[in-house]
């Protein structure tokens, strides 16, 4: 891999991440094609990455294969030493891995800061976690035999990952596996390959063995997640993306009934009661809908208002967002850094100009930036309804619309009428109501007067269409884990 200085000059040890993806075996470097790696907030070119295809992917799947049983067959504390190790360096490093990080994705260094250290807890939990893989005994109907279940860990895991969090998705996925005695190989998006090789790079260093840790980077995914769904020596799939892409996937799958956990799309309402404290539920709602610039699964997409407080909510979240800086990721008090491309630039304005075409109203911002980069202004509108394309779909931008309502049962209602189940969040203070709405809300995860969950202490994912399965806590370990029945007779 070819570094730059448009990146490395952002770095404290250059010389331990130039080598990136040439120090994970001859397979990443020499003479192959390579594709480039663009900062979207200034257009430079950061990196020429080696550009894989299946035959790679299917190499690397073969080394995967070759390591699974030495380390299934390690201790668990052995794993959890090399998994300690590897938080360590994470931490030690923590600094550069964000600079890169913001330099490829565009995220302020603030937030790629806290992803970083995100990313550092999961393998830390799971390091952890490694240790409690407990089986169980079952009383036995006669006592001629004994019944007792192993876990043991389901084999090689093919882990994908998304842009938008390049760094705590790597970590969230690939740190249960590793903990359950899984082998990986892992395809990074291909917009931000950047972030994962540095931190294989520290893995190296950490002591992980010859073939447990494998990374194929590819400018086009597709060729690559078929070759991980449809050969037989990769036992499970984890993947992080679209709903779309998710069902693709599945499909793949299929044929060999492979063990999937997926964490797919969200629509996630955002709700605000009459008897919520305003202030409180407009920092949750700046926090829910304009962190990573609203680039993330679980980002409120729909903001519901109670008709009482809903011109107060209003104002006071309109003047918060104007006072968010927009611009590139390393200078100071920036909140707000770059959409991915194009493309997110173009969903954006459609989902706006179909909105005002249907009678809402812009309050703040609408309009993209004219700097170099693919920056758009934080967007506030009102006199929005469930007409309008933004209702149905994941805009993964930072536009607010704000939804007015008045009764409790319709609003839970709207709030569940979409094909998504990922994250909601609502504000309010009357105990029977929270109870009520926190079980009627159909969401793998509710924020009850809080605009953030995630934690690596909590089970991450969705129901209906945004998923299957949990990634984060001793739920995301089982995942990476089968159960074994066995049974002794003749005693
Ligand atoms: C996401 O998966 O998009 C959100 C991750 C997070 O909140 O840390």
């Amino acid at each position: 891999m070819t570094l730059t200085t448009a990146l490395t000059r952002h770095l404290k040890s250059p010389e331990l991440f130039r080598g990136l993806a040439d120090e994970l075996g001859p397979w990443a470097g020499g003479q192959r094609q390579r594709f480039s790696v663009f900062n979207p907030s200034t257009g430079e070119l950061l990196a020429e990455v080696p550009d894989m295809g299946p035959a790679d992917a299917h190499a690397a799947i073969e080394r995967a294969h070759a390591a699974q049983e030495t380390w299934a067959g390690l201790t668990a504390r052995a794993r959890s030493d090399i998994l300690w190790n590897w938080h360590r360096l994470i931490l030690e490093h923590s600094d550069d891995l964000a600079a890169i990080l913001t330099a490829e994705m565009g995220k302020p260094l603030g937030e790629a800061k806290s992803e970083v250290q995100h990313a550092a807890a999961y393998l830390q939990w799971y390091a952890e976690e490694a240790n409690r893989i407990y089986g169980e005994t079952i009383s036995a109907p006669s006592t001629d035999r004994r019944m007792l279940v192993i876990k043991q860990p389901i084999g090689v895991v093919g882990a994908i990952t998304p842009w938008n969090f390049p760094a705590s998705m790597v970590a969230r996925k690939i740190s249960p596996a590793l903990a359950a005695g899984c082998t990986v190989v892992l395809k990074p998006a291909e917009q931000t390959p950047l972030v994962a090789g540095a931190m294989f790079a520290l893995a190296k260093l950490a002591g992980f063995p010859e073939g447990v840790l494998n990374l194929v980077y590819a400018s086009e995914g597709d060729a690559i997640g078929r070759e991980l769904c449809t050969n037989s020596k990769v036992r499970k799939i984890s993947f992080t993306g679209s709903t779309e892409v998710g069902r693709l996937l599945m499909r793949q799958c299929s044929d060999q009934i492979k063990r999937i956990s997926f964490e797919l799309g969200g629509n996630a309402p955002f709700i605000v009661f009459d008897d919520a404290d305003i202030d409180a539920a407009v920092d949750g709602a700046i926090q829910a809908k304009f962190r990573n610039a609203g680039q993330t699964c679980v980002s409120a997409n729909r903001i519901y208002v109670q008709s009482r407080v809903y011109a107060e909510f209003a104002e006071k979240f309109t003047e918060r967002v104007r006072m968010l800086k927009v611009g590139d990721g390393f200078e100071p008090d920036v909140a707000i850094g770059p959409l991915i491309n194009q493309e997110a630039l173009r969903k954006i304005e459609l989902h706006i100009s179909d909105a005002v075409q249907k009678g809402a109203r812009v309050r703040s911002g609408g309009r993209r930036i004219k700097l170099s980069g693919t920056f758009f202004e934080p967007t506030v509108i009102t006199d929005v309804s469930r007409t309008m394309r933004l209702a149905e779909e994941e805009t993964f931008g930072p536009l607010a619309p704000l939804f007015r309502f008045d009764d409790t049962d319709h609003v839970v209602r709207e709030a569940n009428d979409t094909i998504y189940g990922l994250a909601a969040y609502f504000y309010a203070s009357n105990l029977k109501r929270v109870w009520r709405v926190a079980e009627a809300l159909e969401y793998g995860m509710v924020g009850i007067n809080t605009g953030r969950m995630s934690s690596e202490a909590a089970p991450f994912g969705g129901v209906k269409q945004s998923g299957i399965g949990r990634e984060g806590s001793r739920h995301g370990l089982e995942d990476y884990l089968e159960m074994k029945y066995l049974c002794m007779g003749g005693l």
